[in-house]
């Protein structure tokens, strides 16, 4: 058998464009290599005047010569790889800038020697060969940041110029890619969140003079969170780490994380596994099929932490946006979700309530073949200590009315209202009108003549079950009642 080498088509670097990166998606590929290299701080600049250039600076440790130029070449060798190193196809710098835009420069600064290379789709087509245009110092300086990167010892500069796919058919660049860095910046702040708001060694990142504030999509800074305990599962030879967050309800929200469309109209999409690698998010928003993106769920966020030895088990794809766990991990993934589910759907049900079953509530939920009511509760003390004052007729009025206002209750409103994460207006009861029904509970007879004994009874019924100080309302009203008798 004979071997012959066959040399790919120069139109390759134009297929590759396809790979179907989202601008969001290819930045995040040149921070990948950024924080690699050991950068602290990242400058994006995107001419939001004539979009003619994107431009990402590092003050990592760049590159020599004669890496720059296996780094430009398609599935470069890169020698071995560290543990913490975001890379993995060798592909990234060159798939996603293309993706974007027709021409990459790449300039790079180690030790004193500034190497700049460029990869122009239209050069190389024109020319047949795979050539790549090596810049001289009168070029370099022309680059964007180009100053920047000249002032700092060590780092590199990544710039697109001709940003076809970037721009679309737009008839104003500038704008339309000023209108995308705000979808670009809070991208970048949840998918380096951990960068972000590392204590140790902190990443600043910049976006057009705008500095990242990391997205926690875990809102572990909110005391009313909850989390389970880490749970370490064993697969390939290596650990992968699992954490459940239940997001508080909206009413728990500071005004600033109100503010979050995460955290609004799109809660209920951004359930699910949060899937890490190397502590960078590469996917969120699903649950792999193991649970439905139900309105009930919404706050329950799992964090999954998978070690890069992982990679071609858990099919990590080109973009570094997609994973898909093996089968058998699935399903211990399932047993591990089931309660931490459970837990978000209590936040919906028993929000604000001791979670007692003995509670006499002023609301019941009736279930019905064909679905569900909900009633005002005549057996309810607080009703029965009303009604037992009114004579027969002015009683059966008051049921009458009490039936008409549940019947016309807005459940629907009240749904989708909660469902768009509005918050609700906890009013509590006024001090006077409390007092006024406890008068009517102690004439009723309904409750023990001692305030200790009523006290307990009462701790049982809605809505005195949620009053702080019953103990000296009750007090007060018993006595009161006794003097006044
Ligand atoms: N900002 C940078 N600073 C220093 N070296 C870099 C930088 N960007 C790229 N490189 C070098 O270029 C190589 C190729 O980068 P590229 O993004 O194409 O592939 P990769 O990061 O190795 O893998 P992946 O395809 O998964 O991103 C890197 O491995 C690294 O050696
Ligand atoms: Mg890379």
């Amino acid at each position: 058998m004979k071997s012959e080498i066959i040399q790919p088509n120069v139109n390759l670097l134009e297929s590759m464009r396809s790979v179907g990166y989202s601008l969001e998606a290819a930045v995040a590929d040149l921070i990948d290599n950024s924080i690699t290299a050991t950068a602290r701080n990242i400058v994006i600049d995107a001419d939001v005047v004539e979009g003619k250039y994107v431009a990402v600076l590092d003050d990592g440790c760049g590159m020599s010569s004669e890496i720059a130029r296996e780094a430009l070449r398609l599935a470069g060798a890169t020698g071995d790889r560290d543990a913490s190193d975001l890379g993995r196809f060798g592909l990234g710098l060159k798939t996603a800038s293309l993706s974007q835009a027709r021409c990459l420069t790449v300039a790079t600064k180690r030790h004193e020697v500034v190497t700049a290379l460029r990869w122009d789709i239209d050069f190389v087509r024109d020319s047949g060969e795979w050539l790549l245009n090596v810049l001289d110092k009168t070029d370099t300086c022309t680059l964007p940041l180009w100053a920047e990167l000249n002032a700092q010892p060590s780092g590199t500069l990544v710039v697109w110029n001709d940003l076809d796919l970037l721009l679309g058919d737009t008839t104003t660049p500038g704008v339309f890619l000023a209108e995308r860095l705000g979808d670009v910046r809070s991208s970048l702040a949840l998918v380096f969140h951990r960068f972000l708001a590392d204590q140790r060694g902190r990443l600043n990142i910049t976006v057009n003079g705008i500095t990242l504030h990391p997205i926690d999509p875990f809102l572990s800074g909110n005391p009313k969170t909850q989390r389970t305990a880490l749970e370490t599962l064993r697969i390939g030879g290596a650990d992968v780490k699992v954490e459940g967050f239940t997001l508080p309800h909206a009413s728990a929200l500071t005004p600033e994380e109100r503010r979050r469309p995460d955290l609004g109209d799109g809660m209920r999409d951004a359930q699910g596994f949060y899937i890490y690698r190397n502590r960078r998010l590469i996917s969120h928003g699903h649950w792999y099929g193991l649970a439905g993106m139900n309105e009930l769920s919404k706050q329950t966020r799992v964090k999954v932490d998978v070690p890069t030895s992982l990679d071609a088990l858990w099919q990590l794809d080109i973009k570094k946006s997609r994973t898909e766990p093996p089968p058998s991990f699935k399903s211990r993934l399932r047993q591990l979700i089931d309660p931490i589910l459970d837990r978000g759907h209590r936040v919906h049900t028993f929000r604000g309530r001791t979670v007692r079953t003995d509670v006499a509530h002023v609301w019941t939920k009736l279930k019905t073949r064909e679905g569900f009511l909900y009633e005002v509760n005549l057996d309810s003390p607080l009703v029965g200590s009303v009604l037992s004052h009114l004579d027969p007729e002015d009683a059966e009025r008051i049921v009458g009315l009490l039936q008409t206002i549940a019947t016309t209750f807005p459940v629907m409103d009240a749904y989708l209202e909660a469902a768009s994460n509005v918050p609700v207006v906890a009013t509590r009861p006024e001090r006077e009108m409390i007092i006024a029904r406890l008068r009517d509970m102690h004439q009723s007879g309904l409750f023990d003549e001692a305030p200790d004994v009523a006290l307990t009874q009462l701790a049982g019924v809605e809505p005195f079950n949620t009053i702080d100080d019953l103990q000296s309302l009750v007090d007060f009203v018993w006595k009161d009642n006794h003097v006044t008798e």
